[in-house]
C-alpha cells in the first residue's frame, strides 16, 4: 500500500501535468489552430528573384483582401493572420516554406504559388498534411491533380492554349507559327504543347519549335532558326524577364511578326525589359484593368490607394484567392481541414474581380480569359474568350 506522502506526490504530479497541458493548449489556441482566436494562413511566393513581381503583386492582392475581411469582423469572429514566406523563385525553397508554415506556424490553409513548377513542389506536402492549398494563378493541369486538398481559382492551360490558338486563327488569321518554350518551366512546356494541339487541329502549322531555359539571356541562335522559316507569329509561353529579352532580340534580328504568349507575360516589368519591342504583341490573361464592372473598378481604386499603381492580373488573382478561402471558411461548419476543404470544393458562382468562380470536380475554376495587346507600351483589352 502506498503511503499518504507517496499518494500526495503522485496526485500533485498528475495535477501539475494537467495544468501544464491546459496552459500549452491555451497558448496554441490564442495563436492558431482550428479553435484559436486568430486564423493563421500561410502564403508562399517569389517576393525576390527574376519573378519578383509575381510574388509581390500576389502578396499585395492577398493583403488587401485580408485587410477588408478583418475590417468587417474577420471570419467566424476571428481575425485572419497571414504568414508570408519568400521562395526566391526556387521550387526547393517553396517546398521548404510550405513545410515550415504547416509544421511550425500551424497555418490552417495555404495560398500560393504563382508558378506551376513551384506549386507542383508544394502541393504534395500540403496534401500529405491535409492542409487546403489554393493557388491563385498556377495554370498547369497537373497542380490540382496532386490531390483533393489542392485547388485553384484560375483557368487551366488547355483552355489558355485554345484561347491563343483561336486568337491566332480567327482574329490574326494566321496559319504558320513558331514556338519558343522554356524547358525549365512546367507551365511553359505544357502551354506550348496544348497550343500546338489546338492550332494544328484548327488547320495551322507549327513551323519551328525551339527551347530555352529560364535564366538564359541570349536567344539569337533559336531566333535565327525561327527567322529562316518565316513564321507569321512566334508563340513564347514564358515569364516576363526572358520574354522581354526575347522580344528585343527578335526585333534586333529584323523579325517583325507579332509575338504571342500567355499569362506569364503579365508584369509591369515586361514593358521595362522589352521596351518598344513588345508593341504589336498579344497575350492571354485572367483580367483586364479596363473591365468596367463596379466590383473590378472598386478593387482597382482601393489597390491604387495602397500601392500607387494599377493592379496587374496577379494582384487580382491573389485578392480573389484570399476572398474565396475566407468565404469557404465562413461557410464551413467548423475550421477543421476537412470542413474547409469541403467548403472550398463547394464554391459556386463567387463574384471575384477576375470573373465568376465556380470550383469544378477537378478543383479548377472554369472562367473566361481575356486577350490583351501591347500598344505604345500599354496593355490594351482586345477580346474575351468564354470557356
Ligand atoms: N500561369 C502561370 C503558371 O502556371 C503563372 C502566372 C499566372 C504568371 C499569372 C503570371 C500571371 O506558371
Amino acid at each position: 500500500m502506498r503511503s499518504f506522502i507517496q499518494r500526495f506526490a503522485l496526485m500533485s504530479i498528475f495535477l501539475f501535468s494537467i495544468a501544464a497541458v491546459i496552459s500549452c493548449t491555451k497558448k496554441t489556441n490564442t495563436t492558431s489552430g482550428p479553435t484559436g482566436d486568430v486564423i493563421m494562413i500561410g502564403e508562399v511566393g517569389s517576393m525576390t528573384g527574376a519573378e519578383a513581381t509575381f510574388g509581390m503583386s500576389t502578396h499585395n492582392g492577398i493583403m488587401l483582401a485580408v485587410e477588408e475581411i478583418n475590417a468587417s469582423g474577420g471570419v467566424k469572429g476571428k481575425k485572419l493572420k497571414v504568414v508570408s514566406l519568400d521562395d526566391q523563385g526556387k521550387p526547393e525553397e517553396a517546398a521548404t516554406a510550405v513545410t515550415k508554415l504547416i509544421t511550425q506556424d500551424k497555418v490552417i490553409a495555404i495560398l500560393g504559388e504563382v508558378a506551376s513548377t513551384r506549386s507542383l513542389a508544394m502541393a504534395p506536402i500540403a496534401q500529405q498534411y491535409k492542409i487546403p492549398m489554393i493557388t491563385p494563378s498556377s495554370t498547369n493541369p497537373k497542380v490540382t491533380e496532386i490531390g483533393d486538398y489542392i485547388f485553384r481559382v484560375c483557368f487551366i492551360d488547355p483552355f489558355q492554349g485554345l484561347v491563343m490558338s483561336r486568337f491566332a486563327t480567327e482574329t490574326l488569321k494566321i496559319k504558320k507559327v513558331a514556338i519558343l518554350r522554356d524547358v525549365k518551366n512546367d507551365y511553359s512546356v505544357g502551354l506550348a504543347s496544348v497550343f500546338t494541339e489546338a492550332f494544328t487541329k484548327a488547320g495551322g502549322t507549327i513551323i519551328d519549335d525551339k527551347s530555352y531555359s529560364a535564366g538564359d539571356i541570349d536567344f539569337k541562335s533559336q531566333l535565327t532558326s525561327i527567322r529562316s522559316k518565316n513564321p507569321e507569329a512566334i508563340f513564347v509561353p514564358g515569364y516576363y524577364t526572358e520574354v522581354g529579352l526575347i522580344a528585343r532580340q527578335t526585333r534586333e534580328l529584323g523579325i517583325t511578326v507579332p509575338l504571342m504568349g500567355g499569362d506569364g507575360w503579365d508584369s509591369p516589368k515586361l514593358k521595362e525589359i522589352g521596351g518598344d519591342a513588345m508593341n504589336g504583341s498579344y497575350f492571354s490573361n485572367h483580367y483586364s484593368a479596363e473591365d468596367k464592372s463596379p466590383n473590378v473598378q472598386k478593387f482597382i481604386n482601393d489597390y491604387k490607394k495602397a500601392h500607387k499603381e494599377v493592379p496587374d492580373g496577379l494582384a487580382a488573382m491573389g485578392y480573389d484567392a484570399a476572398k474565396v478561402l475566407a468565404d469557404a471558411m465562413g461557410r464551413a461548419p467548423d475550421l477543421s481541414s476537412a470542413a474547409i476543404r469541403k467548403a472550398i470544393a463547394e464554391t459556386k458562382d463567387y463574384q471575384g474581380v477576375t470573373g465568376t468562380i465556380t470550383i469544378d470536380e477537378k478543383r479548377n475554376a472554369t472562367k473566361s480569359a481575356v486577350v490583351l495587346g501591347i500598344d505604345a507600351g500599354q496593355f490594351k483589352y482586345k477580346e474575351t474568350i468564354k470557356p
